[in-house]
């Protein structure tokens, strides 16, 4: 039995899905198929004579029998939603059509959804939104490469830089993609239909697209087991009044009854229950007379989407798998299923790595699926808020493996003083609500966190430091001696030797001072007394010469490698010293 594929509409905050989703009800009505489309509970399921009726002979463009039920769309309100359409080793959605408002490109939201279209391996269609709202369009046919041919020179160039700049765009995050007019292999290139979700200008040429590809490369994904237990999402969990908890569920596979027992998969426990009943949205004409939003059915196979009453849903979470089983038997082997499907997504190991926490195990599992890609090592994933637990665990790896020490964190609160903790432990915390703004902050913070350790190293060199001796501010000839100084580029540290500007050595920093307070370093620009073992002020160097810190070859050859690390000036100041040196010869060879 093939069943309806599941089509999930996804885009930028007001980029348009409710609106084509509203506009393919309203075309399927209008094609004379009233009542023909079923309303479901996070879903509206159009029949294939429907989609046949509003796209008329564009369906043969594509030259296939359709053979599929129908289409099932899912108007997805943010990207967190659409991650809670998984299933084990994917999302339910066997296509998305990715929504664009063409005026603006892609937008933060958008890139989110193309990440994570391609964790789950999702195909999906780009639509090109708005084109009325381009300078001076006219819709005079709903056929978008019909209408286009029809406009002004002007608004169809506006038309087309628009259109290329959005190809751009979506190739720059690497797919090829094309008009869908001139894709060639479907399967390698992302086909854009640009249309208006407002005038419907390109609907029908979308749905006859999205029909054509889904019987072409879905197959065995579609066919469903009628005998078998219903597979499905929890949508949401809902208060709902006279019915107590109820859950909004999305059925991809088999059918439940209303004697059903089920299953839901939970982070601590599973939960079981049995169905107490079945509901689903009453069409319109019941609404008015009876006044109520839904009708009791006893079966429903998928896809599908239905409210499900049943004792016990307060435990279940938004996200959370769900399965239903016929008899106890089924029961248990759908029980030890969920369990070691949820073990799989959980991560808790020996090694070190980062910490994750998630909002759901949709985004866990999206989360976990990204950084993988990206060979991050990861040695706990779990659902939750951050807690001081995760910092400890963190803190347990920060001396050895300092680039482990992360707590990460999608959509959760840091909670019971781990934030204080990960101050004192000097372990970051990053938190953010969009998964791959939250990678490129970590990414970033790994960055930085790399190059502060190898600044480290470089602290216990004899840094690059060029220096003047101040007229007016001696204060001792000798033994040792005391003088006022400028640093003008590096900085200097007590133990350092110093040289001339000639290159030869003249003493070693016993104390740098500063107003009677000894200090650890000077810094440029700083005005300083210092005093010097082995120098005697007149002999080896007098007021107003310039003088450098003296580096050894090793600790050149050290700075050398990492110049990215130290200032131009730092390494200006180090060229110097290595040249001067080379003619010293003194003791560097070459
Ligand atoms: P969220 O659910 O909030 O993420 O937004 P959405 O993507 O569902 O956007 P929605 O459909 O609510 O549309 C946002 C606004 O854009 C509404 O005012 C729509 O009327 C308008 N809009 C959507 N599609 C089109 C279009 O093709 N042309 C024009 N002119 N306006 C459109
Ligand atoms: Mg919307």
């Amino acid at each position: 039995m093939i069943r309806q594929p599941i089509i999930t509409v996804l885009g930028h905050v007001d980029h348009g899905k409710t609106t084509l989703l509203d506009y393919v009800r309203g075309s399927a009505v209008a094609a004379k198929e009233a009542g023909a489309i079923t309303q479901h509970v996070g879903a509206t399921s159009v029949p294939l004579k429907t989609i046949k009726a509003v796209c008329g002979d564009l369906i043969s463009r594509f030259k296939i029998d359709l053979k599929i039920p129908g289409l099932l769309f899912i108007d997805t309100p943010g990207h967190e939603a659409f991650t809670n359409l998984r299933k084990r080793g994917g999302s339910i959605a066997d296509l998305a059509i990715l929504i664009v408002d063409i005026n603006q490109g892609i937008q933060p939201q958008t890139k989110e959804a193309i990440e994570i279209l391609k964790t789950f391996k999702v195909p999906f269609v780009v639509a090109a939104n708005k084109i009325d709202v381009l300078g001076g369009w006219k819709t005079q046919s709903k056929v978008f490469i019909e209408n286009v041919k029809k406009q002004l020179i002007s608004t169809k160039q506006d038309y087309e830089n628009k259109f290329y700049r959005l190809l751009g765009q979506i190739s720059e995050l690497g797919f090829k993609c094309n008009m869908y007019t001139e894709v060639d292999d479907y399967k390698k290139e992302i086909a854009v239909v640009p249309l208006s979700a407002k005038t419907g200008e390109g609907v029908a040429e979308l749905l006859a697209l999205i029909a054509g590809l889904t019987q072409k490369f879905l197959g065995d994904r579609l066919i469903i087991d009628e005998k078998a237990g219903a597979r499905g999402t929890i949508l949401e969990i809902k208060e709902e009044k006279g019915m107590g908890t109820t859950a909004d569920v999305i059925l991809y596979d088999g059918l439940i009854t209303s004697k059903d027992y089920l299953v839901i998969g939970g982070v601590n426990e599973l939960v079981e229950t049995s169905v107490r009943a079945l509901l689903e949205p009453a069409p319109l004409a019941e609404i008015r007379e009876k006044g109520t939003c839904f009708k009791r059915i006893n079966k429903v196979q998928a896809a599908a989407g239905i409210k499900i009453l049943a004792p016990a849903l307060d435990k279940a979470v938004a996200g959370a798998p769900i399965v239903s089983a016929r008899s106890k038997a089924e029961l248990k082997v759908a029980k030890e299923n969920m369990c070691s499907e949820i073990q799989s997504l959980l991560i808790e190991t020996e090694q070190s790595g980062v910490i994750l926490k998630c909002d759901t195990l949709g985004s866990l599992e999206a989360f976990t699926k990204m950084l993988q890609d990206k060979d991050v090592p990861i040695k706990s994933a779990c659902v939750g808020p951050i807690n001081r637990k995760d910092v400890m665990q963190a803190s347990g790896v920060v001396e050895k493996e300092p680039l482990n020490a992360f707590v990460l964190g999608f959509n959760v609160p840091v909670r019971d003083g781990a934030e204080k903790l990960a101050k004192e432990k000097k372990i970051p915390v990053i938190t953010d609500s969009v998964i791959y703004k939250l990678i490129e902050r970590f990414e970033e913070a790994i960055e930085t966190k790399k190059a502060q350790i190898e600044l480290d190293k470089l602290e216990g060199l004899t840094w690059p430091a060029k220096f003047r001796m101040l007229p007016g501010y001696v204060f001792r000839q000798c033994n040792p001696a005391v003088f006022g100084v400028e640093i003008l580029a590096g900085k200097l540290k007590p133990g350092v030797t110093i040289m001339d500007a000639n290159g030869k050595d003249i003493g070693t920093i016993k104390n740098i001072e500063n107003e009677g307070t000894k200090l650890d370093v000077a810094e440029r620009s700083e005005k300083v007394a210092l005093s010097v073992k082995g120098m005697t002020v007149g002999r080896q160097a007098k007021e107003g010469d310039e003088l450098y810190a003296a580096i050894s070859e090793k600790d050149y050859r050290q700075f050398k490698e990492k110049k990215e690390l130290i200032s131009k000036a730092e390494v200006d100041v180090l060229k110097y010293i290595a040249k001067v040196k080379r003619e010293e010869k003194e003791m560097w060879g070459v």
